[in-house]
């Protein structure tokens, strides 16, 4: 199998290549990225010795780059990864989103059709979805909810999800997508929740949370992600979408106090800050679909994949310390001290 996985060097991609080199060591496996400032070589260099794996950078939507590679390359299946991936960053500037997310999106596609790829897979968000009110905790995300994204991120992949669907329409491009609740574990960027509230507890800096912390994510440990699309990729149906979730619904306070009784920290560090715009109030997946077709289930609790992301995170400071550090601190200052 020669696999391409595109945007590997940020969080879920480069947990997916781990994933898939440790599953299938005979696989050749290609990273294509542009390693944007949430891209980082780091992640991936331990790879570098190995003869199945290959990096190449470049970008999605460079259509003579993206072309040149497939011509010489030959993948039997393409996993797309890349995106810009922050919501607050597309509040700030959604040009950026537009253009790798769903233009991005288009490039790899064509590319797939030229050179007779099996199989492009999507890689989705249960944010296309739009929010679920707090008060029905009776309702739940389905493939065939109709697409109501909130936020310019959330518009641009359900942009790149109805793109594919046409081009497996018209074109007949083996296309398949899933659609993902929160993820967390390691190689998250710490612009993100979890790995936010990590690393400001163990600085001893304030915890932003926005709003009244009641919003609702539904989280899920990476591997369970990883393995989920190892299944959608090697047995779903193509045409389909598969929603992935393990339901664990917690408040965004609740997820905050676990991380700072994890650390010892006291729970004054939790600093109440202005709300994000047109803030989704709960995500949450129904992942009957996935179980019954292609018999996925979920193998961390969430306490436990806590403590294992919250490990890594003190054993890998060397990883993030670089990160917190540059861009990150201008972006932080902007989008936190006059909240
Ligand atoms: P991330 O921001 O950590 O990583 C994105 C990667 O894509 C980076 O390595 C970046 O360099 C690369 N990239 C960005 N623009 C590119 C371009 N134009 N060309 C090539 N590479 C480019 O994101 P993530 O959290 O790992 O998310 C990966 C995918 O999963 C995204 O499509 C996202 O929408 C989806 N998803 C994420 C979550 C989540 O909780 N993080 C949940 C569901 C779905
Ligand atoms: P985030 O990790 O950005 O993921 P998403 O917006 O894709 O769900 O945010 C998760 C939740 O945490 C979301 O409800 C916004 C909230 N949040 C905060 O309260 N404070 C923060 O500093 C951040 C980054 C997020």
């Amino acid at each position: 199998m020669k696999l391409l996985v595109t945007g590997g060097a940020g969080f879920i991609g480069s947990n997916f290549v781990y994933y898939m080199l440790e599953k299938y060591p005979e696989y050749d496996i290609t990273v294509l990225d542009k390693l944007t400032y949430a891209g980082n070589y780091d992640t991936l260099q331990p790879l570098e010795s190995n003869p199945h794996f290959r990096f190449v950078r470049a970008d999605i939507a460079d259509r003579e780059a993206v072309f040149r590679l497939f011509e010489e390359s030959g993948f039997d299946t393409v996993v797309n990864f890349a995106a810009e991936s922050h919501v607050d960053r597309s509040i700030e500037d959604p040009g950026i989103f537009l253009r790798t997310n769903i233009l991005g999106t288009q490039v790899l596609m064509d590319a797939c059709r030229a050179f007779g790829v099996g199989r492009f897979h999507q890689v989705g968000t249960d944010e296309v979805y739009g929010d679920l009110p707090l008060d029905r905790p009776d309702l739940f995300f389905t493939e065939d909810m109709p697409l109501t994204a909130s936020s310019p991120y959330s518009a641009s992949k359900a942009s790149a999800d109805l793109l594919a669907l046409a081009y497996h329409r018209t074109y007949g491009l083996p296309v398949t997508i899933s659609r993902c609740s929160n993820n967390y574990g390691p190689y998250h960027f710490p612009e993100k929740l979890i790995p936010l509230m990590i690393i400001n507890a163990l600085n001893d800096k304030p915890l932003p949370v926005y709003g009244t912390g009641e919003n609702v994510r539904d989280w899920l440990y990476v591997r369970d992600h990883c393995s989920a699309i190892d299944l959608v990729i090697h047995n779903g149906r193509v045409g389909e979408v598969y929603n992935i979730g393990g339901h664990n619904e917690r408040t965004n306070l609740a997820v905050v106090k676990a991380i700072l009784k994890h650390l010892g920290k006291p729970e004054s560090l939790i600093t109440f800050v202005g709300d994000r715009k047109g803030h989704d109030l709960r995500y949450a997946i129904d992942p009957t679909k996935i179980h019954n077709e292609l018999g996925w289930l979920p193998e961390t609790r969430f306490e436990d994949g806590l403590k294992l992301t919250i490990d890594w995170y003190l054993d890998n400071k060397d990883w993030w310390e670089k990160i917190v550090s540059g861009e990150y601190m201008e972006y932080y200052d902007r989008m936190y001290s006059n909240r």
